[in-house]
């Protein structure tokens, strides 16, 4: 049977919610990767260290006894956060960078910055200080096309930001376009991109097929084939500054197949195994380590994970659901296979 054999995984880009629905999910992730940076938007968000620091101890202790895993943690940038935060984030060892949201680009980002110039004493400090800034790269103008906000923030947003603070570096989070990975190829030192499984293994028509399809929708929401294309080539490309991060979103069932449902699809029960397919498909199983356990962990400048994980090529069938907290959760394939396993024994 085929196999490969990897060094251990980290996903830099996940939501984990809270209470009893993180519980049910944290498992899935901590079978599959050593390490994740964990999204703070939570309702309210965590917008200070000593908030990330108690969000991080409340997922360790939802850890199942026995289960090896290191949350990361990042704290959510608002009009207010203050230039002293980044200070006590940085001393804090466990926080590795700052997430901008436009306000109202995405789920849980009302509180998020209106306008990117009020944070520049906090991005200013951030880069002396050496923290990340993660970001959520969409316009949020309702004028502006859906499928273009991601391209009008680069022109408008990210790459004026790039240029005003030139050592601070920068992940653009979950890039869905050509655009993103010209301009992330195209940039100057520090910059960097993650890159979604269900942005490689699916275009926009995902969102209609037989019928809309509301577990196939998240924000950036899925783009054309052109670009899906551009991002299995960047990634197959083996370029250093394309890494891992699923933005693995859940939300219970009840909450995405209603007349308004929320955005994010729930990936993380099969993540490295959407991901082999991926590499797969693109004649590139060979570079899957570096993407998945190498080029992140050296930009955020992490020691590289020890341990080690098998995939096996051996089909298996996604439930229709899994328990989140006292209700449901509809996962990425759910009723349908992935082409790879993780191997019995780890
Ligand atoms: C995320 C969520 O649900 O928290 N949703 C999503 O579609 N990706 C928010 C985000 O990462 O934008
Ligand atoms: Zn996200």
């Amino acid at each position: 049977m085929t196999s490969v054999t990897i060094r251990r995984p980290d996903d830099l880009h996940l939501h984990l919610r809270d209470g009893e629905p993180m519980r049910s999910i944290l498992p899935f992730t901590a079978a599959r990767f050593a390490r994740a940076l964990v999204m703070p938007n939570l309702r309210p968000p965590v917008t200070t260290t000593e908030q990330a620091l108690a969000y991080r101890r409340r997922i360790l202790d939802a850890l199942p006894s026995g289960m090896d895993f290191e949350p990361l943690m990042a704290i959510y940038l608002t009009d207010r956060t203050e230039p002293a935060e980044v200070e006590r984030a940085k001393a804090s060892r466990h926080i590795v960078g700052f997430k901008l949201y436009p306000a109202g680009a995405t789920t849980h980002s009302d509180a998020g910055v209106t306008d990117i110039r009020r944070v520049d004493a906090v991005l200013s400090r951030m880069e002396e200080q050496d923290l990340v800034l993660e970001v959520h790269g969409e316009v949020t103008d309702p004028e502006v096309d859906v499928f273009d906000r991601e391209a009008r923030f680069i022109d408008g947003v990210l790459a004026p930001l790039a240029r005003r603070f030139p050592r601070l570096r920068i992940v653009f989070e979950h890039i869905t376009t050509r655009a993103a990975v010209e301009f992330v190829l195209g940039s100057r030192a520090g910059i960097a991109a993650t890159v979604t499984p269900q942005h490689l293994l699916m275009n926009r028509n995902a969102l209609f097929a037989g019928g809309i399809r509301p577990h196939h929708y998240c924000l950036p929401v899925l783009k054309s084939q052109a670009d899906r294309e551009a991002l299995l080539n960047a990634v197959a490309s083996g370029d250093s500054r394309f890494f891992l991060g699923t933005d693995s979103a859940p939300h219970a069932r009840a909450a995405k197949e209603t007349a308004c449902g929320c955005a994010g699809i729930f990936s993380a029960h099969g993540a490295i195994e959407l991901y082999a397919e991926a590499f797969e498909s693109a004649g590139a199983l060979a570079r899957l380590e570096a993407f998945a356990s190498g080029h992140g962990a050296d930009f955020y400048r992490l020691p590289r994970n020890q341990g080690r994980l098998t995939l096996v090529k051996a089909a298996w069938e996604v439930p229709r659901a899994y328990p989140f907290g006292a209700e449901q959760i509809v996962p990425l394939r759910a009723g349908e296979h992935i082409a790879w396993r993780l191997a019995e024994e780890q």
